[in-house]
C-alpha cells in the first residue's frame, strides 16, 4: 500500500507544476495541469462509418461485455485514454454519436470532475438521452449542466430535502428493514432460501417516500402495493439501449439494442406516481416553488427522478451488492464487523453518529464501493479544447468530445490500489485509508469533497455511505452468522 501511494505521488509529480496542484481528485478542481508530459496523439480509432460503431457495438453487448470490452482495448492500445465507440448505436440511434474518448484511469477520470473543462448537459448516460417525455417534458437536475441556472434551483432543492430527511431517515431506514427481514426469515424457513431484490425494494421504496417527502404509500393501495414494479418499469425503459441484459442473442440485439422503447409503456403508472406525489408530497412540493423557485410541475418531475433513478436506483445496485459482499465473506469478517458494532453501539440504538464511530463497517462499505461502483459509467463533454493528462502522457481534447469514464476499471488503477483486484475490507482504515478516500469516485466526484452547485457530485454522498454502513450494522446485530449468494439468502441465525 505505501508503495502504491508512493508510486503515486512520484507519478504526480513528476508530471505537473506544482505538487500541490496535482493531486487528482482532492479538490473540487482536480485535474492536474500537465508541463512536462509528452503530448501523445490519443490511440485507437472510431473505424469506418456505420462499420466501426456496428462492430464495436456487436463486442460492447455481445461478444465481449463491458468490462472485457475496455480492457482489452485498454491493453491493445497499451494506454488508459483511448478513442473507442459507446453503444447505442446504429441502425435506430440515428442522432446518437457513439464516438468517444475512454479514460480509465483515475488521473485521467478526474478530469470528468473540473467543471472549467467538462459540461455535464444531457451526458447523463452517454450521448444518448432517453426522452424528456419520461420526465414530464422536463430536464430534470441531473440532465442540467452547472453553467444552466436552474441546476443550482435543484441542487439546492435536493440538499435542503436531504437535510430536512435527517431526523427521520435512520427510523424510517430501521422500521422497513424489520419489515423486510421479517418476510426473508419466514423465507428461509419455509423454503431454505430468500430471494432479497423484492422485500429489499419495497422496503427502500417506503423508506424513501416517506423520509424524502413524508409521503407514506399505504394511503395509496395500488402506490404502497406496486410502487417499486412502477419505478422500476420506468428506470428499464430509459436504461434498456445501453444496458447489458445476459440474454440469448442475437434477441436482445435485436429487440432491445436497436430502438428506444416508449414512454407511452409506462405512462399511466407514471401519472399515478406524479399524482401521489403531488397529494401525499405537498408541503415538499410548495417548498420547491416557494423557497426555489420552480413550478409545480418541475419540483414534481424532479421529486420523482430523485426518489426513483437517484435514490431508488442507486440504492437497488448497491445494496443488494452490499449483502451479497458479506454474506459471501469466509474470511471471518462478519465476526470482527459484529464486534466493532457492538462496541460502538453499546445499548443505544444505532444512528447516524454511531456508525460514524465505526471504522472498519465505513472501509467494508467504502470497498463494496469501490469494486463494483454502482453507476458504472461517467461521461462529459469537453467545454473547450484541452490537454488531459494520464500518468505517463498527455493527450489533446477537441471542444466537444465526450468523454467517458467506466468506473469498475478506474476503481483498479494498479497505480492508487494494492491489489485493485481483490476485495480488501480494512482498505480505507487508518491515515493510508483516509488518504485513499480521495480516489474513490462513485459518487462523481471524491469521497473527500463535497457536493455544491458548481459541480455534480451526488448530492447524497455522505448519507448513502452512512444508509449503508447502518443496514450492514443493524443486520450484524440482528443475526449471528448471515450467508447469502446472488442474490439470495441461504442462512440465518438470530443472535443469541
Ligand atoms: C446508492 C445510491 C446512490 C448512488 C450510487 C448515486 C450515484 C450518483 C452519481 C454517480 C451521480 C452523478 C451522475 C452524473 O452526473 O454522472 C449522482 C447524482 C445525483 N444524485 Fe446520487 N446516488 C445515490 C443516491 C442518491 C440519493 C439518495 C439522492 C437524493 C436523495 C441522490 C441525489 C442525487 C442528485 C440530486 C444528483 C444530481 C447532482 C447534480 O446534478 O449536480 N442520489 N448520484
Amino acid at each position: 500500500m505505501a508503495m502504491a501511494m508512493m508510486n503515486l505521488s512520484v507519478k504526480m509529480s513528476s508530471t505537473s507544476s506544482s505538487s500541490s496542484s496535482i493531486s487528482p481528485a482532492s479538490t473540487s478542481s482536480p485535474a492536474p495541469t500537465p508541463v512536462n508530459l509528452p503530448v501523445r496523439t490519443i490511440p485507437g480509432s472510431y473505424g469506418l462509418p456505420l462499420i466501426g460503431p456496428i462492430s464495436d457495438r456487436l463486442d460492447y453487448f455481445w461478444f465481449q461485455g463491458p468490462e472485457t470490452f475496455f480492457k482489452k482495448r485498454m491493453e491493445q492500445h497499451k494506454s488508459s485514454v483511448f478513442r473507442t465507440n459507446v453503444p447505442p448505436t446504429f441502425p435506430f440511434f440515428v442522432g446518437v454519436n457513439p464516438n468517444m474518448v475512454a479514460v480509465l484511469d483515475c488521473k485521467s477520470f478526474s478530469h470528468l470532475f473540473d467543471m472549467d473543462l467538462v459540461e455535464k448537459k444531457n451526458v447523463l448516460i452517454g450521448d444518448f438521452m432517453p426522452s424528456v417525455s419520461f420526465t414530464g417534458n422536463i430536464r430534470v437536475g441531473v440532465y442540467l449542466d452547472t453553467s444552466e441556472p436552474q441546476h443550482s434551483q435543484v441542487k439546492s432543492f435536493a440538499a435542503d430535502i436531504l437535510k430536512r430527511s435527517s431526523s427521520v431517515w435512520v427510523s424510517e431506514l430501521l422500521s422497513n428493514l424489520d419489515i423486510m427481514w421479517g418476510t426473508i426469515e419466514k423465507d428461509v424457513s419455509a423454503n431454505k432460501s430468500s430471494a432479497f431484490l423484492v422485500p429489499l425494494q419495497k422496503s427502500i421504496f417506503r423508506f424513501l417516500t416517506k423520509s424524502l417527502f413524508g409521503a407514506d404509500p399505504a394511503s395509496s393501495p395500488e402506490i404502497g402495493d406496486n410502487g417499486y414494479v412502477m419505478l422500476d418499469k420506468w428506470l428499464a425503459l430509459q436504461l434498456l439501449p445501453t444496458q447489458k441484459i445476459g440474454i440469448l442473442q442475437p434477441l436482445e440485439e435485436i429487440f432491445l439494442h436497436s430502438f428506444a422503447y416508449p414512454f407511452a409503456l409506462v405512462s399511466g403508472d407514471y401519472n399515478k406516481l406524479y399524482e401521489f406525489v403531488k397529494k401525499e408530497g405537498k408541503e415538499t412540493v410548495q417548498r420547491g416553488m416557494t423557497e426555489f423557485g420552480l413550478s409545480q410541475d418541475e419540483t414534481i418531475h424532479n421529486l420523482l427522478f430523485i426518489l426513483g433513478f437517484n435514490a431508488f436506483g442507486g440504492f437497488s445496485v448497491f445494496l443488494p451488492s452490499l449483502l451479497n459482499n458479506l454474506g459471501s465473506d469466509k474470511t471471518g469478517l462478519q465476526e470482527k464487523l459484529r464486534k466493532e458494532v457492538k462496541e460502538k453501539s453499546g445499548s443505544s440504538p444505532l444512528s447516524f453518529n454511531s456508525v460514524k464511530e465505526m471504522e472498519l463497517v465505513k472501509s467494508f462499505v467504502y470497498e463494496s464501493l469501490r469494486f463494483s461502483p454502482p453507476v458504472p459509467f461517467q461521461y462529459a463533454r469537453a467545454r473547450k479544447d484541452f490537454v488531459l493528462s494520464s500518468y505517463d502522457s498527455a493527450f489533446q481534447i477537441k471542444k466537444g468530445e465526450l468523454l467517458c469514464g467506466y468506473q469498475p476499471l478506474v476503481m483498479r488503477d494498479p497505480t492508487v490500489f494494492d491489489n485493485p483486484d481483490t476485495f480488501v475490507p480494512d482498505r480505507f482504515t487508518k491515515e493510508k485509508g483516509q488518504e485513499l478516500l480521495n480516489y474513490l469516485y462513485w459518487s462523481n466526484g471524491p469521497q473527500t469533497g463535497s457536493p455544491s452547485t458548481s459541480n455534480k457530485q451526488c448530492s447524497a454522498k455522505d448519507v448513502v455511505v452512512l444508509t449503508a454502513c447502518l443496514l450492514v450494522a443493524d443486520l450484524l446485530l440482528r443475526y449471528d452468522s448471515f450467508s447469502a449468494s446472488s442474490g439470495s439468502i441461504t442462512a440465518i441465525e438470530k443472535a443469541k
